[in-house]
């Protein structure tokens, strides 16, 4: 059985492809330029342009889809809906059995503009030809973990204190993946999260901790219909099982004992 993963050079992409390769998949990787690397196959394509596209699917049984440019204003209109759109029809020409897109909690209910192109492209996934599923992840730790370090460049670490949060390894989203790639196409939308909620300000302390920091922390509310999402848990699901790799996993595997700035 052949996979053609789409954004496989990307954090995810690159912690599915051995995971894939461990159930037998024979994988076909996509990348805007040439790569090389076994044990998978590099094909360029780009989802922008269509380029290399038709070529790509050809052949293959599934395609896991991760490819993504998020907050590009029209680029990612560009990739995201409408490279999505192409992909969905090169697929469904190519007889492809099985689309699985990733998409992320909340897309529904957190109104930015990255989100709302996640949702459409879902959307086109649901309304195409090929059976297809969608896994819905919450964030990943290093998401979290960039945007505590963008928060704090000015020197406390500025944030909403009461915006919930999720994280999720993405090597267990990716065991996630594989898993539903075997069980085949569900024609729905599931949703995979970490394993706790945090508050803003909980996840930031643990983070001020680790990386021994005395920053203190500088609350504002994050204003209008995107603050009250945020806030009102627009990013969590209860969906289970969930992840068991927690943000202390993180900030341990990622600070360890040697603390910093
Ligand atoms: N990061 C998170 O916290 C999170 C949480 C939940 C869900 N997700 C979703 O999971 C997926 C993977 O996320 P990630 O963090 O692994 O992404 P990432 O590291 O930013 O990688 C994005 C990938 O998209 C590819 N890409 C970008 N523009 C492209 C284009 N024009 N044509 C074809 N490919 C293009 C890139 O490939 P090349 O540069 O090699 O071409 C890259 O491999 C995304 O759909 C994202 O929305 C992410």
């Amino acid at each position: 059985m052949r996979v053609l993963v789409t954004g496989a050079s990307g954090r995810l992409g690159r912690v599915v492809l051995p995971r894939l390769g461990a159930e037998g998949w024979e994988v076909l990787a996509t990348s805007r330029r040439a790569r090389t690397g076994s044990p998978v196959r590099w094909v360029e394509v780009d989802l922008a342009t269509g380029e290399g596209l038709a070529g790509a699917v050809t052949g293959v049984d599934a395609v896991l889809h991760l490819a993504s440019s998020p907050n590009r204003g029209r680029q990612t209109r560009r990739v995201d809906v409408l490279g999505t759109r192409r992909l969905v029809v090169a697929a469904g020409q190519a007889g492809v059995r099985h689309l699985l897109y990733v998409s992320i909690v909340g897309v529904d209910r957190v109104p930015i503009p990255y989100y709302r192109h996640k949702l459409a492209a879902e959307q086109a996934v649901a309304a195409g030809p090929v059976p297809w599923s969608v896994l819905r992840a919450t964030q990943f730790p290093e998401f979290l973990d960039g945007m505590l370090r963008g928060a704090s460049r000015l020197g406390p670490v500025i944030g909403d204190p009461a915006v919930l949060a999720q994280p999720v390894d993405p090597t267990e989203v990716a065991d996630r993946l594989v898993r539903r790639l075997a069980a085949g196409p569900l024609r729905g939308i599931e949703e995979y999260g970490g394993p706790e909620v945090l508050r803003f300000d909980a996840a930031a302390r643990a983070w001020r901790e680790a990386r021994r920091s005395r920053r203190p922390l500088l609350p504002v509310r994050i204003p209008g219909a995107v603050g009250r999402a945020l806030r009102s848990g627009g990013l969590v699901t209860e969906a289970t099982p969930t992840g068991t790799r927690s943000w202390a996993d993180h900030l341990a595997d990622t600070y360890g004992g040697t603390g910093a700035r």
